[in-house]
């Protein structure tokens, strides 16, 4: 079964996250919770979406020396939270020991929470890369570096654009995740994303699950929004 949409609570706190997801009734969903929420409220918040029965990817992109990662990642784990980050510019070794932080950290009984990377952030155009990272090859091959690299230091996958996903599946694994944002309904607002695709193009292109802010927190009827992008991700083509 394919994994649930996974929606972005881009709110400023937790009275509009509630009123938010209220309008979701007993839907049981996959959440993403990021800085600025998680700042904001804290773990309280995350208890209270797992209270209402919802999976959370915790969206905090780790990135500092491995020791500091490592023990991060033990308390990350102790949250009970579903999915968590880091940025692979961080390295084979500060990703190892993030995985081993988690390991280490997961309460008896229960399962590690998955782990995956950003390679090349979505904003960061390939001139910027050059001149500010002085990485002088293409992006994509950047891209298809760092998702190697997180592949190999153990990682579960990596956050990426759908229309790297197919690429990436081809030099890691199929069942290495790649987790796509830059989803939109067509006809939706593209907003400041550069390259945007539907749910259906994800699903055909290689991605294995998707990050929808937008194209449901600002429609009309958001569940009606949510459905619609279920319906469309779960088509079979
Ligand atoms: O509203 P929209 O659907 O564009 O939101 C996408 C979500 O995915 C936001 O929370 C954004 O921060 C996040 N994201 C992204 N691109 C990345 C990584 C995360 O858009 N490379």
């Amino acid at each position: 079964m394919l994994p649930k949409p996974i929606i972005a609570l881009d709110f400023p706190g937790r009275t509009e996250t509630e009123t938010f997801l209220k309008q979701f009734h007993e839907e049981s969903l996959f959440v993403k919770v990021g800085m600025e929420l998680f700042y904001k409220e804290g773990p309280v918040l995350l208890e209270l979406l797992k209270e209402l029965g919802h999976e959370i990817f915790l969206d905090l992109k780790l990135h500092d020396i491995p020791n500091t990662v490592y023990s991060s990642m033990k308390i990350l784990a102790s949250l009970n939270v579903d999915l968590v980050n880091v940025h692979a510019a961080g390295g084979s070794e500060m990703m190892r020991v993030a995985r081993e932080g988690l390991e280490e950290g997961t309460p008896s009984g229960k399962s590690r929470p998955k782990i995956i990377a950003v390679t090349q952030l979505t904003s960061t155009g390939e001139e910027q890369m050059r001149n500010e990272q002085l990485i002088h090859c293409g992006l994509k091959e950047s891209v298809l570096h760092y998702a190697q690299l997180t592949h190999s230091s153990g990682l579960d996958g990596v956050v990426c654009s759908a229309l790297e996903a197919g690429a990436i599946r081809d030099v890691t694994s199929s069942d290495f995740l790649r987790v796509t944002p830059g989803i939109r309904l067509s006809g939706d607002s593209v907003d400041d994303q550069k390259r945007v695709v539907t749910p259906r193009q994800a699903s055909d292109i290689g991605s294995t699950h998707i990050v929808v802010g937008r194209s449901i927190t600002k429609a009309k009827d958001p569940l009606g929004a949510y459905l619609k992008v279920k319906s469309e991700w779960e088509m079979e083509s």
